[in-house]
């Protein structure tokens, strides 16, 4: 049995597509997983460029396996994702040992590169953007998890002036309605219970079938009607599409979670304008308000930048203040990383980066604090948790997740696996929670 080993960088996206690289790879040639390189027939990176030198973190990686073709040149090795979609040829140049470079959108072509590959005895790649192919030609998916993604759309059409995925994942384009709640139906048939829909900006979700128009809200409402699903969650929303119409789906769908991430980026109104972000600081607000009067439980993250070109002292204040306001539980914070060809790199007066650096403190520090507070108020209430697996730190504990997206951890036998169980917290911490067993559903 031939084996593969997939590396993945970055975002939910990546690993949503490094699983469908496997399964593309099974399909094709009852390929195998391992998480052993020096085992694997071929080795893959699924890289990400959205920050820091992603490139040359390649170019090392690729050099740490290199070796193990020159020990059986029958190996192969492949280079997918954003970096593989930016740099293309670059990389067969620096790197001629590469057999194959791949974009996000030409994965489920890996069996026709790699036979090419055998054939021509040649390097291949196919970095284009196939509009919504890819998806027709995905094996249907098998899992044995409680939670599973799907992706409804892929690429962004927004061009925020920092991020590079416009360009490396192509323009919006939304999966057809039919093929979502397919994939929705059959995870549910297969035990799957927590569905999480995928895709840059899922709230741009837009399709029209038999004359009738379905945009993200309407999406959510059938998944909701489809039976076993318990659990609905979605990564990413933008700020300029959050509409009434979802914002009353948390008034109306109970199955979807108490939780949103929904990326703000900055409390300032001049950078989020530089950021060509398309909403202020008070149009953000309006949607946390709202989205707080149609479902008071609902807990809010998001992801910041600092020190974009640009920001003042007083820009990150906004930013901090911002924080205070809106109350965030749990949230992702970067430092401002320029990204070759995007329009935000050539702007003038770049941050220093001691000072992006002590702003990114700062940030996190507050962001922590916030989230530790989330914690704490949560000891002596109970909640429904969805149990995900044994502990990764602790081997004699379960870990699972609340509605709200915390993670558990908890003493259970293994057979709570994949269950809801009800559970009451004894103990927070920074980062995770720590609880008691009250009943199983
Ligand atoms: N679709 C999402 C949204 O609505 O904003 C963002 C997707 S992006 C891949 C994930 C996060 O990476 C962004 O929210 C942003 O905070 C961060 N990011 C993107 N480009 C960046 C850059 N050039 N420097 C630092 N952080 C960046
Ligand atoms: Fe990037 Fe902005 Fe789209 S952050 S993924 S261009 S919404």
């Amino acid at each position: 049995m031939k084996k593969v080993y997939v590396r993945t960088f970055g975002c939910q996206m990546n690993e949503y597509d490094s699983d469908k690289m496997v399964d593309v790879l099974r399909a094709y040639d009852g390929y195998e997983k391992t998480t052993k390189v020096e085992d694997a027939d071929l080795i893959l990176f699924n890289t990400c460029s959205v920050r820091e030198k992603a490139q040359e973190k390649v170019f090392s990686d690729l050099g740490r396996v290199r070796h193990l073709k020159e020990l059986n040149p029958d190996v192969r090795i492949g280079v997918g994702g954003c970096v593989a979609s930016q740099e293309g040829k670059v990389i067969m140049s620096r790197a001629p040992y590469v057999d194959l470079v791949f974009g996000p959108q030409t994965i489920h072509r890996l069996p026709s590169l790699l036979a090419e590959r055998q054939k021509k005895g040649k390097s291949q790649i196919d970095i284009s953007f196939p509009e919504v192919e890819k998806f027709d030609n995905l094996p249907t998916p098998i899992t044995t998890s409680q939670s599973a993604m799907v992706s409804i759309m892929e690429g962004c059409s927004k061009y925020c002036t920092f991020c590079v995925v416009p360009y490396t994942r192509g323009e919006e384009i939304s999966r057809p309605f039919e093929d979502v709640l397919v994939e929705v139906a059959t995870l549910a048939t297969q035990g799957v219970k927590e569905i999480t829909l995928l895709g840059q900006n899922v709230n741009a979700y837009y399709h029209e079938q038999d004359n009738e128009a379905i945009d993200f809200a309407t999406l959510l409402d059938y998944v909701s009607e489809v039976p076993g699903v318990e659990r609905i969650r979605f990564t990413t929303s933008h700020p300029k599409e959050f509409s009434a119409a979802l914002i009353d789906s948390y008034r109306k769908l109970p199955k979807l979670v108490d939780h949103v991430h929904l990326p703000v980026q900055s409390g300032s109104d001049r950078v989020l304008e530089a950021m060509k972000r398309g909403y202020t600081r008070a149009d953000y607000i309006k949607i946390i308000d709202d989205l707080k009067l149609a479902r008071s439980t609902v807990s809010i993250s998001s992801d910041f930048i600092v020190g974009f070109p640009g920001e003042t002292a007083s820009d990150f204040d906004d930013t901090m203040s911002l924080v205070d306001e809106v109350n965030f539980d749990g949230s992702f914070s970067f430092m401002y990383s320029p990204r070759p060809g995007t329009p935000a790199a050539a702007l003038p007066s770049h941050v220093p980066l001691p000072i992006k650096k002590q702003r990114l403190s700062q940030l996190q520090d507050k962001l922590s604090e916030n989230a530790f507070r989330f914690n704490q108020r949560m000891i002596g209430s109970e909640y429904d948790v969805l149990v995900e697996g044994v502990s990764k730190k602790d081997p004699s504990k379960l870990s699972g997740r609340t509605n709200s997206n915390k993670v558990i951890n908890f003493e259970g036998q293994e057979r709570l696996i994949g269950h809801t169980v009800k559970i009451e917290v004894t103990e927070a911490l920074p980062n995770s929670l720590r609880g008691n067993v009250i009943t199983r559903d």
